[in-house]
């Protein structure tokens, strides 16, 4: 027996139960979430006091509206440790995320929350179809990032082989993949494609290797991409979502069954939309902000936690619980150029639609006078290396051609030589340079 059985059992019963019944552990969760937050962080007291709420008042799940979001910003204030919930001695892991400017956030779990979050990515493991018996080779990065050792402790609850490769040496993961077998790959998509690139480099037979299945995330990414991965790798492709300040990954992830997006795992994590610009809470289907609440957390629980995320809330499926549609951006990566809103995400679908075009592409924004610009660098597929610059430029003035059309901006396309677009590795790609002046 592995040490996940009872909780496991009752995660998968609760993941088929009743709406009503998720929705009353949900209440009584939220009630002790807010409490615990309430009384143990200063920080959480200030903005509750200041918003008039207190937690008595919380009666309803949807008097969750009436409570004051949560920002990173409220991490970076409160840095390091100023939002956990409880005494030092009683956290036994932090993760960090560096962020673009200044100082991580940082994030801290007691042993409760670390075997909370074993189990549950072993459930999200369970429902991409993995096993006992699967071999997980594990490339994302150990570290502060939540990727590598949050994951790692899935797949020993679920009682798998664990392969720490961490992210990096790609040569050398082509060699673990082909000598130890792995049945599972779990990395983010872009790193999984230049894996890809290099078992073709090394003329590793990828489509006919050990692998079955793959969870990819970490970083958006859309249906072509999922398409190509699929093909590339002869697996299916599932997604699986997560942020730090919620835990790391395990968030939400897709079930074999039926691949719809990510189911939400509810009894841990309480999902709204918002309009991210008015905060006001909107109906499920609607597409918006994605804000969640930690129902389990001791360590650094979070309320009304804003991602950033855009996307929809999605009725149930393969399991009770709601899914997240693909997350089709985030509120701050978007570009807006010259009054048009942009996301990377947009883009990458035109640049997988063109047979010549590498999925490894790059945004660089520019300005001209008070003009932003767009370039899009794209690499050529290696098979197309030496077929002459018309097709480069052919490539590239029908890819400017479909974002004009479709998207409405005039874009500088740039096709390039194989190799000549920054790897991420193991990483999250950097998908938008932005050159414009600060
Ligand atoms: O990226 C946790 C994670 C690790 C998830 C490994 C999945 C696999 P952060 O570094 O805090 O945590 O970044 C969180 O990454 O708000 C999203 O913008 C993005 N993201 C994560 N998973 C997905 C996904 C980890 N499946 C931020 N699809 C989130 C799209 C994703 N975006």
């Amino acid at each position: 027996m592995h040490r996940e059985s009872a909780a496991a059992l009752e995660g998968e019963r609760i993941a088929r139960a009743s709406r009503d019944e998720i929705a009353a552990l949900q209440l009584k969760r939220l009630q002790q979430t807010l409490r615990h937050a309430y009384e143990k962080v200063p920080h959480t007291r200030a903005k509750f006091d200041a918003h008039g709420v207190h937690p008595d008042d919380l009666k309803t799940l949807a008097d969750l509206a009436r409570f004051p979001f949560t920002g990173k910003q409220d991490l970076r204030d409160n840095y390091p440790y100023g939002l956990f919930a409880v005494p030092m001695r009683d956290i036994v892991r932090v993760h960090a995320s560096s962020g673009t400017t200044g100082k991580p956030t940082v994030v801290g779990y007691t042993a409760g929350d670390i075997d909370r979050w074993a189990d549950i990515m072993a459930r999200a493991l369970r429902a991409a179809g993995a096993g006992p018996e699967d071999i997980v080779h594990v490339a994302h990065g150990y570290g502060l990032f939540t990727g590598g050792l949050g994951v790692h402790y899935g797949v020993e609850r679920l009682g798998a082989t664990a392969v720490p490769v961490s992210g990096g040496q790609t040569e050398r993961q082509v060699q673990l993949i082909a000598d130890f077998k792995p049945t599972v790959l779990v990395v983010t998509p872009s790193y999984a494609l230049n894996l890809a690139d290099e078992c073709e480099h090394q003329g590793f037979d990828l489509a006919g290797s050990s692998l079955r299945i793959g969870l990819f995330g970490a970083e958006p990414w859309g249906e072509s991409m999922r398409a190509e991965i699929e093909r590339r790798f002869g697996i299916a492709a599932m997604d699986l979502y997560g942020l730090s300040e919620v835990m790391g990954p395990g968030v939400a992830s897709e079930c074999i069954e039926s691949r719809d997006g990510p189911t939400i795992w509810e009894d841990h994590f309480y999902p709204e939309i918002i309009d991210p610009n008015t905060g006001e809470v909107l109906p499920d289907g609607a597409h918006g902000e994605l804000v969640f609440t930690s129902l389990t957390k001791e360590g650094m629980p979070v309320v009304r936690y804003r991602t950033r995320d855009l996307t929809t809330l999605l009725p149930p499926t393969a399991r009770s619980f709601r899914r997240i549609g693909k997350i089709t951006g985030r509120s701050d990566d978007m570009l807006i150029i010259r009054g048009v809103n942009v996301f990377p995400s947009q883009i990458e679908e035109f640049v997988l639609k063109q047979a010549e075009l590498s999925p490894h592409y790059q945004l660089e924004v520019w300005r001209e006078g008070h003009l932003d610009k767009l370039d899009i660098r794209v690499e050529l597929k290696p098979e197309f290396a030496n077929a002459g610059t018309h097709v480069s430029e052919q490539a590239a003035r029908e890819l400017q051609h479909h974002i004009k059309s479709y998207i409405g901006i005039s874009t500088r396309v740039r096709v390039e030589a194989v190799g000549s677009i920054e790897r991420a590795v193991g990483g999250k790609a950097r998908r938008v340079v932005d050159k414009r002046p600060q």
